[in-house]
């Protein structure tokens, strides 16, 4: 058996075009347009890719998108002052700060000063509690899309054994929240999980998260499981060409998993088009707005701007 291929690229520019008919509705209806603020500070060349392609996702789905290119070594109060400013600016409705950090910043002080109203990675302790309590918050963008994907192939979530490898605030943790509230049983593991491969032979969905070049290969999957790959990780092939390859052993997997994501091109994809999801989700909540629904509802618990959100 091959596993068929879910094609992130695909489903998140299905999600861009229903985002983009929102904005449209939102303009339509409530005179509102969104705007996005993106900072980036340095010029380490991943993120200024990152952050170049938000920008231009979200210009392209009718979103007011500006980008704030900061010095390496800009002061941590400099950053936080720029925070502020976009926090009372009316025209911005999501900030953004693209992580990591310099080490001669607090991060955790700077998404702690961003307006929890306004933080669409989701990263504010004040959505990440919310989000663990079953209250409407802006969840972070990578779960959001992997639950999504999940969706796509899975029916019926209810009762399904779940695998997470990794505990990151980004991904592993949040996504378990998700899942969670989904009716999965979740087994939260990291690397240093023992006998990692006999927990993963006994989960439906697998989603590898460590950060770990391969880690899960394909005698670890039970037959038919869907496998989802958040790795995003550097190597070198047989040709001494850098390639980016994730945490699942793919050639081997596709022999077990019924459905498995690519890298590139299946999580990566969902986490911008979500980024775009939640910057119309802040507008609509910061706002007290009810959006009518132009697009089907693919995310429960979380603040979702289809469903039409009360400030809360
Ligand atoms: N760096 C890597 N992933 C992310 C993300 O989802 N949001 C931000 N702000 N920085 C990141």
């Amino acid at each position: 058996m091959n596993a068929i291929q879910i094609d992130g690229k695909a489903i998140a520019g299905a999600l861009r075009a229903s985002v983009a008919r929102d904005v449209a509705l939102l303009k339509a209806e409530c005179n509102v347009s969104p705007g996005l603020a993106v900072v980036l500070v340095g010029d380490d060349p991943a993120s200024s890719v990152y952050v170049k392609t938000k920008a231009k996702q979200a210009t392209a789905a009718g979103i007011r998108s500006q980008q704030f290119g900061l010095p390496n070594d800009v002061s941590e109060a400099e950053l936080l002052n720029l925070i502020d400013d976009l926090n009372a600016d009316d025209a911005i409705d999501g900030i953004l700060v693209q992580l990591p950090l310099p080490g001669h910043i607090n991060g955790g002080r700077v998404l702690e000063a961003i307006d929890p109203k306004k933080d669409v990675d989701g990263f504010h302790p004040y959505n990440v509690g919310r989000l663990a309590i079953g209250r409407p918050a802006l969840a972070p963008c990578t779960p959001l899309g992997v639950m999504h994907l999940i969706k796509t192939v899975v029916s019926d979530l209810n009762g399904l054994d779940v695998l997470v490898i990794g505990r990151s605030n980004i991904v592993g943790k949040p996504l378990a929240v998700l899942l969670g509230d989904a009716g999965c049983t979740v087994t939260a593991a990291q690397i240093q999980t023992r006998k990692l491969g006999e927990l993963c032979r006994k989960a439906d969905i697998v989603v590898a998260a460590a950060g770990c070049a391969g880690l899960v290969r394909g005698d670890w999957l039970k037959r038919g499981a869907v496998v989802i790959d958040v790795g995003i990780n550097r190597a070198i092939d047989s040709d001494g060409d850098a390639k980016l390859v994730g945490d699942v052993a793919f050639a081997e997997a596709s022999k077990r998993a019924s459905h498995i994501t690519p890298v590139p091109g299946g999580v990566g994809p969902m986490t911008v088009a979500y980024l775009l999801s939640n910057t119309v989700s802040a507008a609509v909540w910061r706002r007290g707005l009810s959006l009518k629904v132009s697009h089907p509802v693919h995310h429960i618990r979380p603040l979702n701007h289809r469903e039409g959100v009360r400030a809360g």
